[in-house]
C-alpha cells in the first residue's frame, strides 16, 4: 500500500513538473494548477485515499506527499516567472520607439508677404486706438466716386482706368469707398482702418498689376488738424520702415483738402509711398456730418507697394505667382 501510494505520488511530481514546463501561456499553467494542486486535483485526491493507511504509514506519505507539493508549486511559480518575465520582453520589444526613423515631413505654411505686411500695419493702427472695417470690392459708382467728392466729369476719374460692370457698377479702385460707407452708419468720432482688395484696368507689367491692395485710414473728430495726420503717418511709417526721414509733398485728391504725398526716404533714394490729406467738407456733408463741427483725415496706401520696398522685390507679379521659393524667403 505505502510504496503503491508513493509510487503514485512520484509519478504524479514527474509528469506534473513535466506538463508545468511545457506550458507557454500563463492561461495553459493557471490549468495546471487547478488540475494538480487545486481541491478537487490529483494530488487531493491521492491524499484523500491515505485514510487506507496505518497510523504508521501515514506520516510517512504524509511528508512525501508535502514534498510532491512544494516541488510543483516551486515549479509553478518558476514557470510563471519565466512567462511574465517573456512577456513583458515581447511587449517591449512590440512597442520599442526607432528614434533613429527618418519623420514625416510637413512643409511649414508661412504667412505670404501681403498678409504680413496687412497684419503689421493693422496691428500698428489699432494700438493707436482704430477699428477695422471692410466694404465690397464691387461697388456703385457712389461710393467709389461721387461721395467722394468726385462727380462724373470730373478730371480726377482719369487717375484710376476703372472696370465698369454691365450693369453700372464697378470694380471699386481704391478702398476710399469704405469711408463713405463706414461714416454713413457710424457717427464722429471716428478712427478706422480698412484693408482691402482694388482693381484697375492697367496693363500687367513689374510694378502693375490689374488687382492690388490697399490700406485706408479715416479719423473723424472735434479739433483734428494737420498736425495729428502728419503725427500719425510719420509714426506709422516709422513703426514699419524704421527711422527713416519722411517728407509731405503737396499733392491733389479730389476727397482731400489740402492733399499731400508722402515720401520716404530710402537707400538714399524719395520714394513715394502713400496719400493723404484733410477730409475735404463735401465728402462729410455727403455722410451728413456737419464741417463745421467736424474735421479729419485720411491716407491711403498700396500694400505691395510696401511690400516691395520693404523686402527689396523687382516685380509685383511674384507676389501673385504662389512660387515656393519665393515665398518661403519670408
Ligand atoms: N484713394 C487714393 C488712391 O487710390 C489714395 C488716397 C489718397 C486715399 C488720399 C486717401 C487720401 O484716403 O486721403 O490713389
Amino acid at each position: 500500500m505505502t510504496s503503491n501510494l508513493e509510487a503514485q505520488l512520484l509519478a504524479l511530481r514527474q509528469q506534473g513538473e513535466q506538463a508545468i514546463a511545457a506550458a507557454n501561456t500563463l492561461e495553459r499553467l493557471e490549468e495546471l494548477r487547478v488540475s494538480y494542486l487545486g481541491k478537487k486535483g490529483e494530488l487531493g485526491a491521492l491524499l484523500r485515499s491515505m485514510g487506507q493507511l496505518s497510523a504508521e504509514e501515514r506520516p510517512i506519505i504524509g511528508a512525501i506527499a508535502n514534498t510532491v507539493k512544494e516541488s510543483l508549486q516551486t515549479s509553478l511559480d518558476q514557470q510563471r516567472a519565466t512567462l511574465e518575465a517573456a512577456q513583458i520582453r515581447s511587449q517591449l520589444e512590440a512597442e520599442t520607439l526607432d528614434v533613429t526613423m527618418p519623420g514625416i515631413y510637413r512643409p511649414q505654411g508661412r504667412i505670404h508677404p501681403l498678409n504680413g505686411i496687412i497684419d503689421r500695419a493693422l496691428d500698428i493702427f489699432v494700438s493707436m486706438g482704430y477699428t477695422v472695417a471692410q466694404g465690397p470690392e464691387m461697388e456703385t459708382d457712389y461710393y467709389n466716386f461721387e461721395a467722394l467728392n468726385t462727380p462724373p466729369d470730373h478730371p480726377a476719374r482719369d487717375m484710376q482706368d476703372t472696370f465698369y460692370l454691365p450693369d453700372g457698377n464697378l470694380l471699386r479702385t481704391h478702398t476710399s469707398s469704405v469711408q463713405i460707407r463706414y461714416m454713413e452708419r457710424e457717427e464722429p468720432p471716428i478712427r478706422v482702418v480698412a484693408p482691402g482688395r482694388v482693381y484697375r484696368r492697367d496693363n500687367v507689367d513689374a510694378t502693375h498689376s490689374a488687382v492690388f491692395h490697399q490700406i485706408e485710414l479715416l479719423a473723424i473728430d472735434e479739433g483734428l488738424t494737420f498736425t495729428d495726420l502728419k503725427g500719425t503717418i510719420k509714426v506709422f511709417l516709422q513703426t514699419i520702415f524704421g527711422e527713416l526721414p519722411i517728407r509731405f509733398r503737396a499733392s491733389y485728391f479730389p476727397f482731400t483738402e489740402p492733399s499731400a504725398e508722402v515720401d520716404l526716404q530710402w537707400n538714399g533714394r524719395w520714394l513715394e509711398v502713400m496719400g493723404c490729406g484733410m477730409v475735404d467738407p463735401n465728402v462729410l456733408k455727403a455722410v451728413r456730418y456737419d464741417p463745421e463741427i467736424y474735421t479729419g483725415f485720411a491716407a491711403g496706401f498700396g500694400v505691395e507697394r510696401f511690400a516691395m520696398v520693404l523686402h527689396q522685390m523687382d516685380d509685383i507679379r511674384r507676389l501673385y505667382a504662389s512660387d515656393l521659393r519665393f515665398l518661403q524667403q519670408f
